[in-house]
Parts: structure tokens; sequence; C-alpha cells
């Protein structure tokens, strides 16, 4: 009998249903090809679960996570919740993923597209081969650290609270996936922090400095986040793989995600303990502006599937394969309206995926 890989989606909001069926579409694809199955659960998550149970998370969903081999998740968000109170609102559902399945570890990849190189901001010779991994810190931080809250102060004045915290634990287990990344890629590794100034940082240095000794074959740099953020966009060429905490990192992998210039094409991976359900998401929004009009751009769900593949499923040689259909159906042309330009061939998110499955299935 053939493997079964038991997948958990999530849809959630805006373009996100509708990519997701030319994922799943493209998944049965190429699960045809290979020796595995498989089978999927859909589960509610962000302003679809508020709608439907009035909280962003479910208990259910969770458990659906917990019980299945990845989590491929589309995207959260739209107008429609933004001004709900914080624990309903579909970020704070996101966040509980993320802390309920202990997914500490956050692959973003930022990799230039030759075919899509002049959609960048930034002159060619600047980003033309950027290929840059930033592994952000994605369970602790400033984003989970106590106290938080706003609080009154003793004279009665309102004064809003977070935390930047990290254990040695926390930073030891962070680094070593960037170590490792590193060691997988181009053997670089730029630790970001803000030593300078915060003492959270002066500890995540040293942590990282100590780590180095076990990585020979790793070069390890520091850079200040400030730095950090100028360099990406002065010379993005000189980094390999990025390893910072959540906050720095939602910062820096937004910037690194742009130098491409089609934020539409960028998957990510987010990861916990070995043996644990990772989670597969693009890095773009809900973009509900567009949702439902055969608009959005499917190629950063198929590219999480391929992802999921690959970190989640141990399946490389699928991830290759549905990697490669992508990398055809651009160099034939075919472009959604986010990255059209002169010349292409504009097709709508359903028609995508039809060529993708098409070039899959006769590759
Ligand atoms: C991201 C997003 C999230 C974050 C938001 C939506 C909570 O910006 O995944 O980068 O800040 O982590
Ligand atoms: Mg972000």
């Amino acid at each position: 009998m053939s493997k079964q890989h038991h997948i958990t989606l999530l849809p959630g909001d805006g373009i996100g249903p509708e990519i997701m069926s030319v994922a799943v579409e493209v998944l049965n694809a190429i699960a045809l090809k290979h020796d595995f199955k498989f089978t999927f659960t859909e589960a509610l998550i962000g302003g679809a679960a508020i709608d439907e149970t009035g909280e962003p998370l479910p208990e259910a969903t969770l458990t659906a996570c917990r019980n299945s081999d990845a989590v491929l998740l589309a995207a959260i968000g739209g107008y429609k919740w933004d001004n709900l109170p914080r624990h309903q609102r579909p970020e704070t559902g996101l966040l509980g993923m993320r802390a309920g399945l202990g997914l500490f570890a956050n692959l973003r990849p930022a990799t230039i597209l030759p075919q899509l190189i002049d959609a960048s901001s930034l002159k060619r010779e600047i980003v033309e081969g950027v290929d840059i991994m930033v592994v952000r810190e994605l369970t602790g931080g400033i984003y989970f650290g106590q106290p938080k809250g706003i609080f009154a102060t003793e004279t009665g004045e309102q004064r809003g609270v977070n935390t930047m915290a990290y254990s040695v634990s926390e930073i030891d287990r962070i680094a070593k996936v960037g170590f490792e990344t590193a060691q997988k890629r181009g053997g670089k590794l730029c630790s970001v922090d803000k030593a300078n100034v915060l003492d959270v940082s002066q500890l995540w240095r040293d942590r990282v400095t100590a780590m180095a000794k076990d990585y020979s074959n790793v070069e390890l740099s520091h850079l200040y986040v400030d730095n950090a953020a100028m360099q990406l966009v002065r010379a993005p060429k000189q980094f390999d793989t990025i390893v910072t905490g959540n906050l720095f990192g939602d910062i820096l992998s937004d910037a690194a995600a742009m130098l491409t210039g089609s934020i539409g094409m960028l998957p990510s991976a987010s990861l916990g303990e070995a043996g644990k359900p990772g989670v597969f998401e693009p890095v773009h929004g809900s973009a509900p502006d567009i949702a439902g009009q055969d608009k959005a751009n499917p190629l950063a769900q198929v590219l999480s599937a391929a992802m999921m593949l690959r970190y989640g499923l141990n399946e490389s040689k699928a991830a290759t394969e549905i990697e490669d259909a992508v990398n055809q159906v651009l160099d034939k042309g075919y472009r959604t309206g986010d990255i059209m330009s002169e010349g292409m061939k504009a097709v709508g998110c359903q028609e995508m995926g039809e060529v993708l499955i098409k070039l899959i299935t006769d590759n």
C-alpha cells in the first residue's frame, strides 16, 4: 500500500480558498506520479473561524493540526475583522497556532527568480542572484514575553508594555536551526540583534558566538538590526542565511521579500521539534481587495506545498518537481496580474493552476 500523508488544510480568508484549491490539485497531481497519497482535512482559522465560531483559532482546528503530518495554510485576515478586540482578531489565531504547535523556527526564503527580476524595485545588478534565507525565531521574544498589556501607572496614566525576553534554551535551539540551514546552503550565517543596546540581544550574541565552534564550516557574522536593514537594500548579495529574533525577523523578512519584487511568489515554513507537524504558508496576505475574482497568484501557495513536501514530509523529489513546474510556467510566459509585464500571457488563478497541472502530468 502506498504511503499516506495526512494534511490539515487551513484556507483562511480573502484569496485563501482560491489559492488553496490550486495547491490541493497540484498536490494530488504530484501524488499520482509518486508512491504516496494525500488525505486532507479542512479546518477553520482567522476571520472564517471568527464568523463561524466566534474565535480565530477553535480548539478543533488546533487538534486537527496536531493530528496531521503537516499543515498547509493559505492566508488570514481582512478589513471586516480589523476592529474586533485583540483576542478575537485573525492575527491572534495565527500566533496561537504558532505557540500551540511549538513552531519556533520560521524559514523565509527570498530568492530572485530570473524571469521576474524586473519586478524588483532595486536595480538589476543589485538583486540579480539574490538568494537569502531568513531564519526567524517565532514563539518567543517581544511577541510572547511577559509582562505584556496596557496597565495603569500610580498616577493613573495608561502604559503599554511588552517584554523582549529570550532564555538560553530558546536562543540555542533557533541558533542551531540557523547554523544547520547555513550548512545546507552557502555556508554563511549572519546573526542579527541589537546587542549595542539590549541585554536580551547581548545574551543572544554570546550564545550564537559560542555555538559557532560546533560549526567550523559555517562563516558566522553579526549585524545590528538597523545596519542589517540598510545592508539588505544596499548590497543584498552579501547575505546567505540570516538568523534573528521574532520582531527583527518579522521586519527584515518583509524587506528581504520585497527585494524580489514578487511577494506573490514566496513560500515559508514554520517548524517545531523534529517529528511534529510544521505549518507551510505563503508570505503574502489574504488580499481581500481581489478575493473571489480569480485574480490571485497561486504560485506562493503552490511553492509552500513544495516546501511542505521537502521540510515536512521528506519528499524532496516531489518538491523539486513542483518547483521545476513553477519555473517552466514562468519560462512559458504565464503571469497573474501581480507579476504581469509586457508581452507575457495574462492568466487568472485557476488557469495558472491548470497550466501547472498539465506540466506536472506531462513532465
Ligand atoms: C508575519 C505577520 C504576522 C507576524 C502577523 C500577521 C501576526 O506579519 O507572519 O510576518 O507579525 O508574525
Ligand atoms: Mg510580518
